[in-house]
């Protein structure tokens, strides 16, 4: 190939059409799926302080902002529930008339074409905040499996598009996948967080929904962050047993994480933005230290060139917003 003088690589960047025309990699709404949290009671919008422009939202709240994100081209929510009590093995995450369920009937009623995507987990609804049932200090697998399994098929049975489990137990997406289709809900599919390393990047999120566990840490069940090969055998054993589509979390410091898995496995493959890396930004950007609208795309962007085809973020509608703006 030539080189300098005949090859100079800035003529592909004169103008900024000139650079759009040669992106290799676009971010796109429909790229983004928004998490958000739903809690009890009525006519709640708290905003959650270490998470500045996400909020606790009540059932009636929740289905308004739900219109709102679907109107700004993003396709996909992620719902978390805040129960009502909390106990051992985590029962109010299955319970009928729960916030999750509740507010699935309703957004699926009000805005049908959303897709609609629920977090499962027992930390959310376990007073020890462990992410499975637990046994003296041991967090314990395979009695967890059975627990998981109620809270996926409640949430499928209340309208939920995608189920993902979010609680690195061996064996859950087949556990899931077995229980979803003895019940006929064949067309509910399962996002599968196959790839979650124990990462201090979950600091605001659990002071979000209060799940930070009660003792130890949960470096016995989420990935050490010190292993990539691993992330590999994850990924493949989740799609075994029927993951739709396979998420690596957190993104920023696994990007390399993402690529790895992207290429190896043709499967939609889903990126994590998770609560500290929104939270990092945002707390900088309110000290005039950054510019958080170009810190946010061009991180959002790195996960897409890293090979995600999805990304969860707290800046989905932000993002959504800013990339209208610039076009
Ligand atoms: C629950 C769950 C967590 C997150 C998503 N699902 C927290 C954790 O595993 O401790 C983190 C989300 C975020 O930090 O944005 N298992
Ligand atoms: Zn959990």
């Amino acid at each position: 190939m030539a080189h300098y003088p005949i090859t100079r690589l800035r003529r592909n960047r004169r103008s900024s059409e000139i650079r759009r025309m040669i992106a290799e990699t676009r971010l796109d709404p429909a790229d983004f799926i928004y998490p958000m949290f739903v809690c009890p009671g009525q006519g709640v919008r708290k905003e959650i302080a270490a998470m500045p422009g996400n909020y606790h939202l009540s059932v009636d709240e929740i289905v308004k902002e739900a219109e709102a994100v679907y109107r700004l081209g993003v396709p996909a929510i992620l719902l978390f529930g805040i129960p009502e009590y909390k106990d051992a093995v985590g029962s109010a995450g299955w319970q009928a008339d729960g916030p999750v369920q509740e507010a699935l009937r309703a957004i699926k009623a009000a805005v049908p074409e959303l897709v609609l995507i629920t977090d499962v987990c027992l930390c959310d609804y376990t007073d020890h905040g462990h992410c499975g049932v637990v046994s003296g200090q041991e967090i314990l697998n395979d009695p967890s499996l059975e627990y998981l399994a109620r809270i996926a098929y409640s949430h499928a049975e209340a309208g939920a598009d995608y189920v993902a489990p979010s609680d690195m137990m061996d064996g859950r997406v087949g556990a899931i996948r077995q229980r979803l289709d003895s019940e006929g809900l064949t067309h509910v599919g399962i996002i599968s967080y196959a790839v979650k390393y124990a990462s201090a990047m979950y600091g605001p999120f659990r002071e979000a929904l209060d799940s930070t566990p009660v003792f130890g840490d949960r470096r016995s069940y989420q990935m050490d962050p010190a292993n990539s090969r691993e992330a590999l055998r994850e990924a493949q054993l989740d799609l075994a047993e029927g993951a739709d589509i396979i998420m690596v979390k957190p993104a920023l410091a696994y990007l390399d994480v993402i690529k790895l898995v992207a290429d190896e496995f043709p499967v939609p493959i889903a990126a994590y933005n998770v609560s500290g890396e929104y939270s990092m930004v945002k707390a900088a950007a309110a000290k005039g230290w950054i510019d958080e609208k170009a810190v946010a795309l061009e991180m959002l962007l790195s996960m897409k060139r890293a090979g995600a085809d999805l990304i969860l973020t707290y800046w989905a509608k932000d993002a959504a917003k800013w990339l209208k703006e610039e076009h």
